[in-house]
C-alpha cells in the first residue's frame, strides 16, 4: 500500500570523523553490514521497495553498494564466498534505489522536500538510517507503521520514552493517549530543553508521511538550529488534521553516535550476525 521509502543519507557524520572523511557515515559497518543496509531490508519488509535516496556530495559509495559490482560478481562465482553477498542480492533483487542530490544541508525538511521529486502525490515512508531498530520477535518497526497507516490514513511517527535530560536531542511530542501506545498527537516541539519539553516522548528516525507534507514544508521557516524541520511541519499537519505517534515495539539503537554505534555493534554480533 505504501510503496516509497525516502532515506535522508546527506549529512557529515562529523561524529565518527576522521572515518568520515571519505566515506559516507551511512556505509560504517555494524559488524558486516552497512548502517544504511539494515533501513533498506526494513523498508523492503514493509513492501516499501522503492527506496529515494537524497543524498549529497561524498555520497556516492552509497549508489555503487545498491548496484551490481561486476568485478567482484566475476571473482566469487562458483566459489564458498558467494554466501557473503547472498543479503545485498536479496536486497538488489527485490528493491528499486532512486537518487537526488540535496545541494545544501538546511535541515530534515529540506532534505524531504529536495526529495518530493522521487515520491509524487502518495503517502511514504521516511528512515533515519541513524536509527538502528531491530525487532527479531516480530515485524520491523516501519511494518508495524504500515499496519497503523491503514487504520488512521494520517501522517505517523514513531516514539520512545527518552530520559528527561535527552529531550534536546530529539523531536518531543504531547498528545492525547488513545490506546496502548498509541497518540494523537498535539504538540510536536524539535530539540526542547527538558524545562521546555511537552513530554519525554521523543520522535525517532521512522516516519509515514502523507504528501501534503511537502505543500506545508514549501511554508515552515526555519526552525531549531536555522534549520527547516520536519518536526515544524508536523506540528502544522496535526493542527490542520491528524498525526500519530506509536510507541514501537523493538530495539533502538542510536548509531549517530559512538556509544550508540558500539552498543549496536556488539547488540548485533552476540544476536543477530550469522557468519555466512
Ligand atoms: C532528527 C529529527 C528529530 C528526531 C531525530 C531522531 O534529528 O529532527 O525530530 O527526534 O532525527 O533521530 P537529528 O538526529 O537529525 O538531529
Amino acid at each position: 500500500m505504501i510503496s516509497k521509502c525516502m532515506f535522508p543519507v546527506a549529512g557529515y557524520g562529523t561524529r565518527f570523523l576522521p572515518a568520515t572523511k571519505s566515506m559516507p557515515k551511512e556505509m560504517l559497518p555494524v559488524v558486516n553490514k552497512p548502517l544504511v543496509q539494515y533501513g533498506v531490508e526494513e523498508a523492503i519488509a514493509a513492501g516499501m521497495t522503492t527506496c529515494a535516496m537524497v543524498t549529497g556530495r561524498g555520497k556516492r559509495a552509497i549508489a555503487d553498494h545498491f548496484d551490481i559490482s561486476y568485478e567482484l560478481e566475476h571473482q566469487i562465482a562458483g566459489t564458498g564466498k558467494e554466501a557473503y553477498l547472498d543479503s545485498i542480492r536479496n536486497v538488489l533483487d527485490k528493491g528499486t534505489f532512486t537518487m537526488v542530490r540535496q545541494r545544501e544541508m538546511k535541515g530534515l525538511g529540506h532534505a524531504i522536500l529536495t526529495g518530493e521529486t522521487l515520491i509524487g502525490n502518495e503517502p511514504f515512508g521516511v528512515l533515519l538510517s541513524d536509527d538502528l531498530c531491530l525487532n527479531e520477535d516480530g515485524p520491523g518497526v516501519l511494518s508495524q507503521m504500515v499496519e497503523l497507516y491503514r487504520q488512521f490514513r494520517c501522517s505517523i511517527v514513531a516514539i520512545m520514552e527518552v530520559p528527561p535530560d535527552q529531550t534536546h536531542k530529539y523531536g518531543v511530542i504531547a498528545g492525547e493517549s488513545l490506546k496502548d501506545g498509541i497518540y494523537r498527537v498535539d504538540r510536536m516541539v524539535e530539540k526542547p530543553k527538558p524545562e521546555d519539553a511537552p513530554s519525554n516522548l521523543a520522535i525517532i528516525g521512522r516516519y509515514i508521511l502523507t504528501p501534503d507534507i511537502f505543500d506545508i514544508i514549501r511554508e515552515t521557516p526555519p526552525g531549531a538550529n536555522g534549520e527547516i524541520q520536519l518536526t515544524d511541519a508536523l506540528q502544522t499537519q496535526a493542527t490542520r488534521g491528524c498525526v500519530m505517534a506509536y510507541k514501537f515495539k523493538g530495539r533502538r539503537f542510536d548509531c549517530g553516535s559512538v556509544p550508540g554505534f558500539v552498543e549496536a555493534t556488539d547488540y548485533v554480533y552476540n544476536n543477530v550476525y550469522q557468519q555466512p
